[in-house]
Protein backbone atom coordinates (compact mmCIF):
# COMPACT_ATOMS: atom_id res chain seq x y z
CA UNK A 1 0.00 0.00 0.00
CA UNK A 2 1.50 3.44 -1.19
CA UNK A 3 1.12 5.68 1.83
CA UNK A 4 4.44 6.85 2.38
CA UNK A 5 5.04 10.43 2.76
CA UNK A 6 1.13 11.37 2.96
CA UNK A 7 -0.27 13.19 6.00
CA UNK A 8 -2.23 11.35 8.71
CA UNK A 9 -5.71 12.27 7.27
CA UNK A 10 -4.45 11.49 3.74
CA UNK A 11 -3.21 8.03 4.49
CA UNK A 12 -6.77 7.31 6.16
CA UNK A 13 -8.46 8.18 3.75
CA UNK A 14 -6.45 6.62 0.97
CA UNK A 15 -6.60 3.40 3.26
CA UNK A 16 -10.49 4.01 3.90
CA UNK A 17 -10.81 4.18 0.07
CA UNK A 18 -9.17 0.61 -0.65
CA UNK A 19 -11.59 -0.63 2.45
CA UNK A 20 -14.40 0.77 2.13
CA UNK A 21 -17.12 -2.11 0.83
CA UNK A 22 -16.31 -3.03 4.76
CA UNK A 23 -19.25 -0.59 5.41
CA UNK A 24 -21.13 -2.39 2.95
CA UNK A 25 -20.34 -5.83 2.39
CA UNK A 26 -19.20 -7.01 6.00
CA UNK A 27 -15.85 -8.33 6.89
CA UNK A 28 -12.85 -7.39 5.11
CA UNK A 29 -10.41 -11.13 4.73
CA UNK A 30 -7.64 -8.88 6.67
CA UNK A 31 -8.19 -6.84 9.52
CA UNK A 32 -4.60 -5.61 9.80
CA UNK A 33 -5.56 -2.29 8.97
CA UNK A 34 -6.91 -1.75 12.79
CA UNK A 35 -3.75 -0.75 13.89
CA UNK A 36 -3.07 1.72 10.90
CA UNK A 37 -6.80 2.86 11.36
CA UNK A 38 -6.53 3.60 15.22
CA UNK A 39 -3.34 5.10 15.32
CA UNK A 40 -4.67 7.55 12.35
CA UNK A 41 -7.11 8.86 14.88
CA UNK A 42 -5.00 9.10 17.30
CA UNK A 43 -6.12 6.60 19.39
CA UNK A 44 -4.81 2.90 21.03
CA UNK A 45 -6.68 0.07 20.82
CA UNK A 46 -5.67 -1.99 23.19
CA UNK A 47 -5.78 -5.63 24.26
CA UNK A 48 -4.93 -7.57 28.17
CA UNK A 49 -2.75 -10.26 27.74
CA UNK A 50 -1.75 -13.55 29.67
CA UNK A 51 2.14 -14.12 29.74
CA UNK A 52 1.94 -17.85 28.60
CA UNK A 53 0.06 -17.69 25.29
CA UNK A 54 1.99 -14.76 24.85
CA UNK A 55 5.18 -16.78 24.47
CA UNK A 56 3.79 -19.43 22.75
CA UNK A 57 0.90 -19.67 21.39
CA UNK A 58 1.27 -18.20 17.54
CA UNK A 59 -2.64 -18.18 16.90
CA UNK A 60 -2.41 -15.66 20.03
CA UNK A 61 0.54 -13.68 18.81
CA UNK A 62 -0.92 -13.21 15.33
CA UNK A 63 -4.11 -11.92 17.08
CA UNK A 64 -2.21 -9.88 19.42
CA UNK A 65 0.62 -8.06 16.87
CA UNK A 66 -2.22 -7.94 14.06
CA UNK A 67 -5.16 -6.49 15.20
CA UNK A 68 -3.94 -4.02 18.35
CA UNK A 69 -1.54 -1.16 19.26
CA UNK A 70 -1.57 -1.28 23.00
CA UNK A 71 -0.80 -4.37 25.83
CA UNK A 72 -2.36 -4.07 29.05
CA UNK A 73 -0.72 -7.45 31.47
CA UNK A 74 -4.02 -9.27 32.70
CA UNK A 75 -2.97 -10.16 35.47
CA UNK A 76 0.63 -10.57 36.42
CA UNK A 77 1.46 -7.11 37.01
CA UNK A 78 -0.94 -7.36 39.89
CA UNK A 79 0.68 -7.47 43.15
CA UNK A 80 0.46 -11.25 44.22
CA UNK A 81 2.46 -11.79 40.79
CA UNK A 82 4.84 -9.38 41.42
CA UNK A 83 5.90 -9.32 45.04
CA UNK A 84 4.57 -12.88 46.00
CA UNK A 85 6.86 -12.87 48.95
CA UNK A 86 7.86 -9.17 50.31
CA UNK A 87 11.25 -8.00 48.98
CA UNK A 88 10.93 -11.25 46.44
CA UNK A 89 10.22 -9.90 43.02
CA UNK A 90 9.27 -11.96 39.87
CA UNK A 91 9.99 -10.21 36.79
CA UNK A 92 9.55 -12.50 33.94
CA UNK A 93 5.75 -12.54 33.52
CA UNK A 94 6.22 -8.40 33.30
CA UNK A 95 9.37 -8.53 31.26
CA UNK A 96 7.61 -10.37 28.75
CA UNK A 97 4.82 -8.67 28.02
CA UNK A 98 6.62 -5.34 27.83
CA UNK A 99 9.02 -6.88 25.39
CA UNK A 100 6.61 -7.85 22.87
CA UNK A 101 4.69 -4.36 22.98
CA UNK A 102 7.69 -2.79 22.96
CA UNK A 103 9.56 -5.83 19.56
CA UNK A 104 6.12 -4.62 18.10
CA UNK A 105 5.85 -0.86 18.36
CA UNK A 106 3.18 -0.92 20.49
CA UNK A 107 2.14 0.79 23.22
CA UNK A 108 1.90 -0.37 27.31
CA UNK A 109 -0.54 0.84 30.26
CA UNK A 110 0.52 -0.64 34.08
CA UNK A 111 -2.24 -2.47 35.39
CA UNK A 112 -2.31 -2.08 38.51
CA UNK A 113 -0.80 -0.96 41.84
CA UNK A 114 -3.23 -0.44 44.88
CA UNK A 115 -6.17 -2.58 44.76
CA UNK A 116 -7.99 -5.07 47.09
CA UNK A 117 -8.14 -8.13 44.62
CA UNK A 118 -4.73 -10.28 44.14
CA UNK A 119 -2.63 -9.05 47.04
CA UNK A 120 -0.10 -11.70 48.37
CA UNK A 121 -1.47 -12.69 51.65
CA UNK A 122 1.67 -11.36 53.59
CA UNK A 123 0.41 -8.12 52.14
CA UNK A 124 -3.64 -8.49 53.15
CA UNK A 125 -3.23 -10.50 56.37
CA UNK A 126 0.12 -8.36 57.30
CA UNK A 127 -0.68 -5.93 60.25
CA UNK A 128 0.91 -2.57 59.35
CA UNK A 129 1.06 0.68 60.99
CA UNK A 130 0.74 3.43 58.51
CA UNK A 131 4.58 3.95 58.41
CA UNK A 132 5.09 0.68 57.62
CA UNK A 133 2.39 0.27 54.68
CA UNK A 134 3.68 3.46 53.24
CA UNK A 135 7.16 1.60 53.23
CA UNK A 136 5.79 -1.15 51.30
CA UNK A 137 3.65 0.89 48.99
CA UNK A 138 7.36 2.52 48.19
CA UNK A 139 9.35 -0.58 47.69
CA UNK A 140 6.80 -1.80 45.74
CA UNK A 141 5.93 1.36 43.37
CA UNK A 142 9.69 1.81 43.23
CA UNK A 143 10.07 -1.56 42.26
CA UNK A 144 7.65 -2.00 39.19
CA UNK A 145 7.19 2.02 38.18
CA UNK A 146 10.85 2.20 38.39
CA UNK A 147 11.64 -1.13 36.58
CA UNK A 148 9.68 0.05 33.55
CA UNK A 149 9.71 4.06 33.79
CA UNK A 150 9.39 5.72 30.69
CA UNK A 151 8.36 2.99 28.94
CA UNK A 152 4.68 2.37 30.39
CA UNK A 153 2.81 5.46 30.08
CA UNK A 154 -0.29 5.37 32.01
CA UNK A 155 -0.70 3.11 35.57
CA UNK A 156 -4.19 2.43 36.75
CA UNK A 157 -2.38 3.34 40.60
CA UNK A 158 -6.01 2.75 41.86
CA UNK A 159 -8.01 -0.16 40.85
CA UNK A 160 -11.72 -0.14 42.16
CA UNK A 161 -11.63 2.54 45.06
CA UNK A 162 -15.59 2.33 45.37
CA UNK A 163 -17.57 -0.40 46.89
CA UNK A 164 -19.37 -2.59 44.33
CA UNK A 165 -22.55 -1.06 44.11
CA UNK A 166 -21.04 2.83 45.12
CA UNK A 167 -21.15 5.53 46.27
CA UNK A 168 -19.17 5.25 49.49
CA UNK A 169 -15.53 4.34 49.19
CA UNK A 170 -14.30 0.56 49.55
CA UNK A 171 -12.58 -0.29 53.17
CA UNK A 172 -9.84 -1.89 51.44
CA UNK A 173 -6.55 -2.58 53.39
CA UNK A 174 -5.41 1.30 52.43
CA UNK A 175 -8.24 2.98 53.25
CA UNK A 176 -8.25 0.76 56.79
CA UNK A 177 -4.58 1.73 57.49
CA UNK A 178 -3.88 5.42 55.88
CA UNK A 179 -7.32 6.50 55.79
CA UNK A 180 -9.66 7.80 53.03
CA UNK A 181 -6.71 10.16 51.77
CA UNK A 182 -4.78 6.48 50.71
CA UNK A 183 -5.75 7.72 47.41
CA UNK A 184 -4.42 11.87 47.17
CA UNK A 185 -1.18 9.90 49.30
CA UNK A 186 -0.52 6.83 46.36
CA UNK A 187 -1.00 9.35 43.58
CA UNK A 188 1.93 11.76 45.02
CA UNK A 189 3.87 8.58 45.74
CA UNK A 190 3.04 7.13 41.97
CA UNK A 191 4.06 10.58 40.55
CA UNK A 192 7.39 10.60 42.10
CA UNK A 193 8.33 7.58 41.05
CA UNK A 194 7.73 8.11 37.69
CA UNK A 195 6.94 11.61 37.34
CA UNK A 196 6.12 11.48 32.96
CA UNK A 197 3.52 8.37 33.93
CA UNK A 198 -0.33 9.45 33.04
CA UNK A 199 -1.75 7.94 36.61
CA UNK A 200 -5.36 6.81 36.68
CA UNK A 201 -8.47 6.06 38.95
CA UNK A 202 -9.63 2.77 37.16
CA UNK A 203 -13.06 1.68 38.05
CA UNK A 204 -16.77 -0.05 36.85
CA UNK A 205 -20.17 0.37 36.94
CA UNK A 206 -19.61 4.23 36.31
CA UNK A 207 -19.87 4.24 33.12
CA UNK A 208 -23.79 5.04 32.34
CA UNK A 209 -23.59 7.50 34.94
CA UNK A 210 -25.28 7.06 38.61
CA UNK A 211 -24.24 7.13 42.38
CA UNK A 212 -20.98 5.77 41.96
CA UNK A 213 -19.95 7.58 38.95
CA UNK A 214 -21.16 10.83 40.62
CA UNK A 215 -19.09 9.65 43.95
CA UNK A 216 -15.82 9.70 41.51
CA UNK A 217 -16.83 12.41 39.89
CA UNK A 218 -16.77 13.95 43.08
CA UNK A 219 -13.47 12.35 44.31
CA UNK A 220 -11.59 13.62 41.23
CA UNK A 221 -12.94 17.24 41.43
CA UNK A 222 -11.50 17.05 45.21
CA UNK A 223 -8.45 15.92 44.21
CA UNK A 224 -7.70 18.16 41.34
CA UNK A 225 -8.77 20.92 43.02
CA UNK A 226 -5.74 20.27 45.73
CA UNK A 227 -3.47 19.96 43.09
CA UNK A 228 -3.31 16.18 43.25
CA UNK A 229 -1.34 14.04 40.38
CA UNK A 230 -4.50 12.58 39.05
CA UNK A 231 -4.26 12.54 35.14
CA UNK A 232 -6.94 9.95 33.88
CA UNK A 233 -9.87 7.93 34.28
CA UNK A 234 -10.63 4.33 33.37
CA UNK A 235 -13.94 3.28 32.04
CA UNK A 236 -13.73 -0.55 33.25
CA UNK A 237 -16.38 -1.32 30.66
CA UNK A 238 -17.34 -4.67 31.32
CA UNK A 239 -20.82 -4.64 29.65
CA UNK A 240 -23.55 -7.26 29.81
CA UNK A 241 -25.21 -7.52 26.23
CA UNK A 242 -28.32 -5.23 25.76
CA UNK A 243 -27.11 -3.22 28.60
CA UNK A 244 -24.15 -1.27 27.23
CA UNK A 245 -24.54 2.51 28.22
CA UNK A 246 -25.90 4.94 25.37
CA UNK A 247 -24.71 7.73 26.93
CA UNK A 248 -21.21 6.53 27.29
CA UNK A 249 -19.66 9.41 25.39
CA UNK A 250 -21.54 11.85 27.16
CA UNK A 251 -20.33 10.32 30.93
CA UNK A 252 -16.70 10.40 29.27
CA UNK A 253 -17.07 14.05 28.43
CA UNK A 254 -18.42 15.24 32.20
CA UNK A 255 -14.61 13.63 33.35
CA UNK A 256 -12.81 15.01 30.48
CA UNK A 257 -14.81 18.79 30.98
CA UNK A 258 -12.36 18.55 34.28
CA UNK A 259 -9.43 18.54 32.42
CA UNK A 260 -8.64 14.54 32.99
CA UNK A 261 -7.95 12.25 30.10
CA UNK A 262 -10.40 9.15 29.72
CA UNK A 263 -10.02 5.39 28.70
CA UNK A 264 -12.05 2.51 28.13
CA UNK A 265 -9.43 0.24 29.86
CA UNK A 266 -11.27 -3.13 30.24
CA UNK A 267 -13.85 -4.24 27.54
CA UNK A 268 -15.94 -7.19 26.98
CA UNK A 269 -19.72 -7.30 26.47
CA UNK A 270 -20.71 -10.90 27.95
CA UNK A 271 -23.90 -12.82 26.77
CA UNK A 272 -26.32 -14.75 28.21
CA UNK A 273 -25.89 -18.95 27.51
CA UNK A 274 -26.70 -20.22 25.22
CA UNK A 275 -25.20 -17.80 23.00
CA UNK A 276 -27.26 -17.19 20.29
CA UNK A 277 -26.18 -15.81 16.96
CA UNK A 278 -28.89 -13.29 16.75
CA UNK A 279 -26.59 -12.04 19.86
CA UNK A 280 -23.23 -12.28 18.52
CA UNK A 281 -24.61 -10.20 15.66
CA UNK A 282 -26.13 -7.83 18.03
CA UNK A 283 -22.67 -7.59 19.94
CA UNK A 284 -21.16 -5.51 16.67
CA UNK A 285 -22.94 -2.74 17.08
CA UNK A 286 -21.93 -3.06 21.02
CA UNK A 287 -18.57 -3.00 20.03
CA UNK A 288 -18.82 -0.01 17.56
CA UNK A 289 -20.90 1.80 20.05
CA UNK A 290 -18.04 1.69 22.23
CA UNK A 291 -15.05 2.42 20.19
CA UNK A 292 -17.34 5.41 18.67
CA UNK A 293 -17.74 6.91 21.86
CA UNK A 294 -14.23 7.22 22.44
CA UNK A 295 -13.99 8.97 19.31
CA UNK A 296 -16.30 11.27 20.30
CA UNK A 297 -14.84 12.42 23.02
CA UNK A 298 -11.43 14.46 22.18
CA UNK A 299 -9.88 13.21 25.52
CA UNK A 300 -10.58 9.94 25.26
CA UNK A 301 -7.08 7.60 25.08
CA UNK A 302 -8.30 4.80 23.93
CA UNK A 303 -10.07 1.40 23.92
CA UNK A 304 -8.41 -1.44 25.67
CA UNK A 305 -9.95 -5.11 24.88
CA UNK A 306 -10.12 -7.75 28.15
CA UNK A 307 -8.84 -10.80 26.78
CA UNK A 308 -7.95 -11.82 23.37
CA UNK A 309 -10.28 -14.78 22.34
CA UNK A 310 -13.48 -16.00 24.17
CA UNK A 311 -11.04 -18.89 25.16
CA UNK A 312 -8.79 -16.32 27.14
CA UNK A 313 -11.88 -14.11 28.63
CA UNK A 314 -12.24 -14.56 32.26
CA UNK A 315 -16.02 -13.83 32.20
CA UNK A 316 -17.26 -18.00 31.98
CA UNK A 317 -15.17 -18.44 35.22
CA UNK A 318 -16.43 -15.43 36.87
CA UNK A 319 -19.59 -15.01 35.38
CA UNK A 320 -21.00 -18.43 35.34
CA UNK A 321 -24.17 -18.35 32.76
CA UNK A 322 -21.89 -15.99 31.07
CA UNK A 323 -19.11 -16.06 27.73
CA UNK A 324 -18.40 -15.09 23.86
CA UNK A 325 -18.08 -11.59 25.62
CA UNK A 326 -14.61 -10.84 23.52
CA UNK A 327 -13.85 -10.28 19.53
CA UNK A 328 -12.40 -13.15 18.76
CA UNK A 329 -14.13 -16.68 19.51
CA UNK A 330 -11.88 -19.69 21.08
CA UNK A 331 -10.52 -20.78 17.84
CA UNK A 332 -9.14 -17.05 17.05
CA UNK A 333 -11.51 -16.48 14.00
CA UNK A 334 -13.01 -12.56 14.46
CA UNK A 335 -16.09 -12.28 15.41
CA UNK A 336 -18.78 -9.76 14.42
CA UNK A 337 -17.79 -7.63 17.55
CA UNK A 338 -14.35 -7.46 15.94
CA UNK A 339 -15.79 -5.61 12.22
CA UNK A 340 -17.90 -3.19 14.86
CA UNK A 341 -14.45 -1.87 16.30
CA UNK A 342 -13.62 -1.79 12.35
CA UNK A 343 -16.77 0.32 11.66
CA UNK A 344 -15.90 2.69 14.32
CA UNK A 345 -12.75 3.46 13.16
CA UNK A 346 -13.45 3.51 9.32
CA UNK A 347 -14.99 6.72 9.98
CA UNK A 348 -12.81 9.49 8.84
CA UNK A 349 -10.59 10.95 11.30
CA UNK A 350 -11.18 14.70 12.28
CA UNK A 351 -8.80 17.03 12.11
CA UNK A 352 -7.98 17.26 16.10
CA UNK A 353 -7.83 13.10 16.29
CA UNK A 354 -5.53 12.94 13.68
CA UNK A 355 -2.53 14.82 15.07
CA UNK A 356 -0.96 14.35 18.43
CA UNK A 357 -3.58 16.06 20.23
CA UNK A 358 -3.86 13.14 22.87
CA UNK A 359 0.11 12.83 23.34
CA UNK A 360 -0.08 16.45 25.84
CA UNK A 361 -3.03 15.75 27.45
CA UNK A 362 -3.76 14.70 31.10
CA UNK A 363 -1.81 18.14 32.48
CA UNK A 364 -3.27 18.50 35.74
CA UNK A 365 -5.32 22.11 35.75
CA UNK A 366 -3.20 24.38 38.38
CA UNK A 367 -0.38 21.66 38.39
CA UNK A 368 0.91 20.39 41.33
CA UNK A 369 0.72 22.66 44.50
CA UNK A 370 1.24 20.27 47.05
CA UNK A 371 3.59 18.13 48.28
CA UNK A 372 3.49 14.74 48.67
CA UNK A 373 2.67 13.01 52.02
CA UNK A 374 5.54 10.74 52.89
C1 LIG B 1 -9.34 -10.25 36.22
C2 LIG B 1 -8.59 -11.20 35.31
O1 LIG B 1 -9.10 -11.07 34.01
C3 LIG B 1 -8.73 -12.62 35.80
O2 LIG B 1 -7.90 -13.50 35.03
C4 LIG B 1 -8.34 -12.72 37.26
O3 LIG B 1 -8.57 -14.03 37.73
C5 LIG B 1 -9.13 -11.72 38.09
O4 LIG B 1 -8.94 -10.41 37.56
N1 LIG B 1 -11.24 -5.59 37.05
C6 LIG B 1 -9.88 -5.48 36.93
C7 LIG B 1 -9.10 -6.60 36.35
O5 LIG B 1 -9.33 -4.41 37.19
O6 LIG B 1 -7.80 -6.67 36.89
C8 LIG B 1 -9.80 -7.91 36.52
O7 LIG B 1 -9.07 -8.92 35.83
C9 LIG B 1 -11.23 -7.82 36.04
C10 LIG B 1 -12.00 -6.80 36.82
Amino acid sequence: MAVAGCTAIMCVTALLALTQPWADDGPPTDAGELPALARAHGVDLGVAVAVEPLLWDGGYQDVVEGHYTSLTAENTMKWEHVQPERGVFEWSGPDTVVHFAESHGMDLRGHTLLWHNQQPSWLSEGVWTSAELREVLREHMEALMGRYQGRIGAWDVINEPFEDGGPFLRENLWYQVLGEDYIAEALWMAHEVDPEARLYINEFNIEGGGAKSDALYALASDLLDRGVPLHGIGFQSHFVHGQVPENLAETMTRFTDLGLEVTVTELDVRIAEPVSEEAIQEQREEFRHVVAACLDVSGCRGVTVWGVGDAHSWIPEWFPGYDAATPFDEDYEPKPALWGMVDALSREPSERSAGSRRRGTGRVPGGTRRRPVR
